[in-house]
């Protein structure tokens, strides 16, 4: 597994990271402790969780297979955030649910927007105490490696109590880093950077290039990002759609199907444009596991060629944009 150096660790960790947002939620604890097991023995050591995620089920569910490996895995929480209150029928229907998509996994796409959704609470220093000790708990363990503030607003990122209260974490050794997750409207590049932020987590895929996007902060802080597959059926709609896109993507060496040609693009667009970070996958499936692993020991295209290819896919997705909003021409005269 390449490892890359994440300097607010002093270590080495995966290049790659699970994301651990459907555990309890779309996948159960059997098949997502099996996953957890699964990447590990692949060599990924950086494991993302927080509190809301899998209907609040993930950290205890991370908690029983990390516990077990805590001197040789990262264990990123979060506090900002919290479960939606999944009613006894949500939580009688889950397992159903579950069972059907094993059967018709083509439903997938659809199950998302029926799922009640986190939500944010403000943040205060009594929060900040409190949330990190249930996660502490949950996770059966005294400290994490990372504390992210989950999607903060700019006022609560800066403000003097969120800043003392993160300080006293990291003093009192519950974690060992604090980080922002999950909101680039942030500006990240006017974050002075004597605030204590030395890892961002951000969404970043061919269609959303965040990262190119931000100028110099990009240099001086470690990235954790997500949300590559996010842009796969754009990929592959607009590889459908141009055939030039297909034609350059097949010239950088990319073989097979579309759809197997846009997920390679995809993982290799995210790994190569942070390669000093870390890119998260959410990998329960072990053939989405095994391909994106597959893909670190691939020698990427190099990275203009990627972003080349980039910016044609974002070209095309606003001409198919501009196509579909333009008002029918009316036929009367
Ligand atoms: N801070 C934030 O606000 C925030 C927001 C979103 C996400 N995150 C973090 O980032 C993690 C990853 O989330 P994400 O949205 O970036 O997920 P992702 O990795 O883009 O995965 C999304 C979907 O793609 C599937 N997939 C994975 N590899 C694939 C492949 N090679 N081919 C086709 N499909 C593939 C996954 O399936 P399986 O899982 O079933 O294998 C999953 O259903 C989350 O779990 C969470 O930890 C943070």
């Amino acid at each position: 597994m390449r490892t890359v150096y994440v300097d607010a660790l002093g270590a080495n960790a995966s290049i790659i990271g699970f994301g651990c947002a459907s555990l309890g939620g779309r996948v159960g604890a059997r098949r997502g402790i099996e996953a957890l097991e699964r990447a590990y023995h692949a060599g990924i050591t950086w494991y993302d969780v927080a509190p809301s995620y899998g209907d609040g089920m993930a950290e205890s569910i991370c908690g029983q297979f990390a516990s077990k490996k805590r001197g040789s895995i990262y264990v990123c929480t979060k506090v900002g955030m919290l479960p939606p209150d999944t009613s006894a029928a949500v939580r009688v229907l889950k397992p159903i649910a579950r069972a059907s998509l094993a059967v018709f996994p083509g439903i997938q796409p659809y199950f998302p927007d029926m799922r009640p959704k986190p939500f944010k609470v403000a943040l205060t220093a009594e929060l900040i105490r409190t949330s990190i000790e249930d996660s502490l708990r949950r996770l059966r363990t005294d400290y994490v490696d990372v504390l992210a503030l989950h999607r903060p607003t700019r006022e609560e990122a800066v403000r003097e109590d969120i800043l003392r209260a993160i300080e006293r974490i990291v003093q009192d050794g519950k974690a060992r880093t604090i980080s922002i997750a999950g909101n680039i409207d942030l500006d990240i590049d006017s974050l002075d950077e004597s605030l204590p932020y030395r890892l961002m987590q951000i969404a970043n895929n061919p269609i959303e290039p965040n990262l190119q996007r931000l100028g110099k902060s990009a240099r001086s802080r470690t990235f954790i990002t997500y949300g590559s597959f996010a842009s796969l059926d754009s990929v592959i709609a607009s590889i459908n759609a141009k055939n030039g896109i297909l034609n350059g993507l097949h010239e950088m060496g990319y073989r097979g199907a579309p759809i197997e040609v846009a997920a390679a693009f995809v993982v290799d667009y995210a790994v190569a444009t942070n390669s000093a970070g870390i890119t998260l996958f959410s990998m329960f499936r072990k053939d989405h596991l095994a391909f994106n692993t597959h893909r670190l020991t691939q020698r990427p295209p190099p990275l203009h060629q990627l972003n080349r290819i980039a910016a044609e896919l974002s070209n095309e997705l606003r001409k198919t944009d501009r196509i579909e909003q333009r008002p029918e021409r009316s036929t009367r005269r």
